[in-house]
């Protein structure tokens, strides 16, 4: 709801009141509908269940005070602001007790009421969206990220806090993460969230050009700059900027670049004008910060204005508590996209995934969720269904136990059969394993075979 369509229902008994501020309270943009006595007000209340009431403490029938009792009673929650001839302390503090928002006294002051109305319309937008999060965060998600687990947990407090200010920040983690999607949250659920979100990495830019994506350039301020072009400052402009791997940005740009930050203006390579602009600057980088301060690969003095708030994301070897949850997220999403029809992660799969250590992290849980979904098209994933590098980590913790007196032989069929079995039946790992050929496995599962 914005705060265009609140609807305001006004009860008061004085027609001639009632009608001048129905019109004044329109005239702000609100929906207005009015009643002349508490019981009118009370059935409206049930009909069309108002964002904001504003009531005359002193009404026929049922008083302003009644009716807040009544629907403190019912549990209605909606603001309401009540409105008095006799101003006192005792009235107000009575009204508060009894759940109304505030108190106004006549005549009443028009900036006044429209502060407090535009307050209550926030308080209850406020209200949708906690409780959004609130169920959000009990279903193991918040915004594109998903997650349960205690480290998570405070990955989405940071992100939560951070959404509610306009400061820079710096987002830490390996490699697939999801520094991007925690960035990339924050921009949706902060109030920039209706502007653009730009990632720009520069990892991923070639060197020459990096200062011209950034600041921008007019047509012919370098050779082969046939158009001009806006910076990301100002492609930005209203919403959040992300400086993905900052460690890649040229250590000669950082100076200008802090400037910008500081000064909030730009000026495009080649031009002459000063582009001011309104970004939210969100660096990250899977680097270890210390080291790139020792190694002043980055800058302290920018390193320090972006640092104004960090956000460490664990790797997924630190929760794998979340795979299951993760599993199903990205199952949901791609039976959508390869439009097959797999119910889930069978419990010795999930097990499996639960043992290796991700060093790619979500990314490579993601990809083997992808990849396991295409093969197995329909039901659960099996095992079978993962790369055998995922297996074999499992092999590598499985034993296998030999009595004394185990001769050598048997010894190396039961360790030959026992890392086949641990790795799904295939031979060309199973050799890679045991540090064999495979055509040595092959010759001597089939010695097995006719020996039986
Ligand atoms: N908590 C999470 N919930 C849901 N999806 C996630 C989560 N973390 C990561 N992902 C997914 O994993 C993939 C990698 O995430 P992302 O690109 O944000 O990682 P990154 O930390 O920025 O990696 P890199 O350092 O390589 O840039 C994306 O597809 C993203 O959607
Ligand atoms: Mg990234």
């Amino acid at each position: 709801m914005t705060q265009r369509s609140a609807h305001v229902l006004l009860v008061d008994d004085d027609e001639a009141m009632r009608e001048a501020l129905a019109v004044l309270i329109e005239s702000w943009g609100y929906r207005v509908s009015t009643a002349g006595d508490g019981v009118v007000a009370r059935s409206e209340i049930t009909r069309a269940s108002p964002d904001v009431i504003i009531t005359d403490v002193v009404l026929p029938g049922m008083s302003g005070l009644d009716l807040l009792e009544e629907l403190e009673r019912d549990g209605v929650t909606t603001p309401i602001i009540l409105i008095t001839a006799h101003g006192t302390v005792g009235w107000a503090v009575d009204a508060m007790k009894r759940g109304a928002m505030d108190f106004l006294t006549k005549p009443v002051d028009h900036d006044h009421l429209k502060a407090l109305v535009e307050r209550a319309v926030e308080e209850i937008e406020l209200r949708g969206s906690t409780l959004d999060l609130q169920r959000q965060l009990e279903e193991g998600r918040l915004g594109h990220l998903v997650g349960r687990s205690a480290a998570m947990a405070e990955v989405f407090e940071a992100v939560r806090l951070l959404a509610q200010k306009q400061t820079s920040a710096i987002i830490l983690g390996e490699s697939g993460v999801g520094k991007e999607v925690v960035a990339r949250t924050i921009h949706d659920l902060s109030r920039r969230a209706d502007g653009p979100f730009l990632a720009v990495n520069t990892a991923a830019i070639p060197e020459g050009l990096i200062e011209s994506e950034i600041f921008g350039h007019e047509k012919g301020a370098f050779n082969g700059a046939a158009q001009a072009r806006p910076g990301c400052f100002e492609q930005a402009d209203g919403g959040t900027l992300l400086l993905d791997e900052i460690g890649d940005m040229p250590l000669t740009l950082q100076p200008r670049l802090l400037r910008v930050l500081e000064e909030g203006r730009s000026r495009r390579l080649g031009g002459s004008r000063e582009i001011e602009f309104d970004v939210r600057v969100i660096a990250a980088t899977n680097r270890d910060m210390d080291e790139l301060l020792e190694e002043r690969v980055l800058r302290e003095d920018l390193f320090y204005r972006l640092n104004v708030f960090t956000v460490t994301v664990p790797p997924l070897r630190d929760h794998p508590e979340d795979i299951a949850l993760l599993g199903q997220h990205f199952i949901g999403r791609f039976n959508e996209k390869h439009e097959t029809d797999i119910k889930g992660l069978r419990p010795e799969t999930l097990e499996l995934l639960e043992a290796y250590d991700w060093p790619g992290n979500v990314r490579e849980l993601r990809n083997v969720i992808e990849r396991a979904t295409i093969l197995a098209q329909k039901s659960w994933i099996l095992p079978s269904h993962v790369p055998g590098h995922l297996r074999n980590d499992g092999a590598r913790v499985k034993k296998v136990v030999l009595p004394v007196g185990t001769t050598a032989a048997e010894a190396e069929r039961r360790l030959i059969i026992e890392t086949l079995a641990a790795v799904g039946g295939n031979k060309t790992e199973a050799a890679r394993h045991l540090g064999v050929d495979p055509k040595t496995i092959y010759n001597k599962l089939k010695a097995y075979e006719a020996a039986e």
